[in-house]
């Protein structure tokens, strides 16, 4: 069965004809990073207006790759939350009229979700399974029984970390987005330069908080001269990349060891970020408890349309598919949806 997925939550246009959840036959992802670049941040309606001009192009392109035709897809998937409404629009619809015009199904999917998904081309993962979902919105740990019995373990109280890492970049004149620029520069560094606050978090609570993380530079970088920040600056950003991280794995084991769970999903934008592997791989506790930890290959860790595709067709063979009357929601959670 192949399913043409479409992706438009936030700043990536992208669309993907994934065959029976496995095999990705075409992933097509324009990114507006460079324009969304100069304003520091992703600006709402520059990202929908940047997804109309893209739109029919990324989708006809993701169907010539496929060496496939509209007529030739079984279904067509979408994500309708969490994003941008605007720029969510631009792809809801396009499914809906692609949906209606050919008399297809259409799947209409949580993009969180079909972040954790993004490991499941590659590898088979009995449940139950934790999930850690960590990109520029959002900071979620799930336990999952199946693709579809998930429940939300913790979140982050304010911001997520990808957000920490891009206002880190900011910070330090780095450009956006920040994570990719930071981990760069860190890599050069020594990460027991600085000491950064990690959360106190009562017993028994697991949840995630990067406000203090970002107030914490940014006072410490008020309180240094240039020469002391340039002379620096590989190290600042090595302790904050690793103070941002220590903050991750300290909850995530104390739910492992809770849970009793082996099995544990790194995905979203910031799990492109090899020094978080390292980390977690090289956990002695982890390693200790046996915990099978599974990252997404790399050109699956931010948004992508094959995630999209790939869980639609686990979707679609439990007959959860949805008439065309379903809306687009700004928040993840949408009551009597999974
Ligand atoms: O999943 P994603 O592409 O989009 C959202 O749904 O937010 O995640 C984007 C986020 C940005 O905050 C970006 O700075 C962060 O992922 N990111 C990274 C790295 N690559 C991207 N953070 C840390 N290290 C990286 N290598
Ligand atoms: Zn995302």
């Amino acid at each position: 069965m192949k399913i043409l997925g479409i992706e438009t939550s936030c700043d990536e246009t992208s669309a993907s004809v994934v065959e029976d959840g496995k095999k990705i036959l075409s992933l097509e992802i324009f990114s507006q990073a460079d324009i969304h670049s100069i304003y520091n941040g992703v600006v709402p309606e520059i990202a929908s207006r940047n997804h109309l001009l893209k739109i029919d192009g990324i989708i006809l392109s993701a169907l010539k790759k496929a060496c496939l035709t509209l007529k030739d897809i079984d279904a067509a998937a979408v994500t309708n939350r969490p994003g941008l409404i605007g720029a969510l629009l631009v792809g809801l619809n396009y499914a809906k009229g692609i949906s209606w015009a050919l008399n297809k199904p259409l799947i209409y999917i949580n993009h969180i979700y079909a972040h954790i998904y993004s490991v499941f081309f590659d590898n088979e993962i009995s449940f139950p399974i934790l999930a850690l979902v960590i990109s520029g919105g959002h900071t979620l740990l799930y336990k999952l029984n199946s693709l579809t019995d998930i429940t939300l373990v913790s979140r982050t109280v304010d911001d997520a970390v990808g957000e920490a890492f891009d206002k880190a970049a900011k910070l330090l004149n780095l450009g956006y987005p920040g994570g990719q620029l930071v981990e760069e520069i860190a890599r050069k560094g020594n990460k027991d330069f600085k000491k950064f606050p990690i959360p106190k978090i009562k017993k028994g609570d697991y949840y995630f908080s990067y406000s203090g993380l970002k107030t914490s530079l940014l006072n410490y970088l008020k309180s240094i001269d240039e020469k002391e920040l340039e002379e620096h600056i590989n190290d600042i950003a090595a302790s904050y990349q690793y103070y941002a991280f220590m903050q991750l794995l300290i909850n995530v084991k104390k739910v492992i060891k809770h849970e009793k769970i082996n099995n544990l999903i790194i995905c979203g934008g910031v799990s492109a970020n090899d020094f978080l592997k390292e980390l977690f791989y090289e956990d002695s506790e982890l390693k200790k408890l046996g915990t099978n930890i599974i990252f997404p290959p790399k050109y699956l860790t931010g948004d992508n349309a094959a995630m999209i595709a790939g869980l639609a067709y686990h979707y679609y063979d439990q007959n959860m598919k949805t008439d065309l009357f379903e809306n687009a929601y700004s928040r993840i959670v949408k009551k009597g949806s999974p």
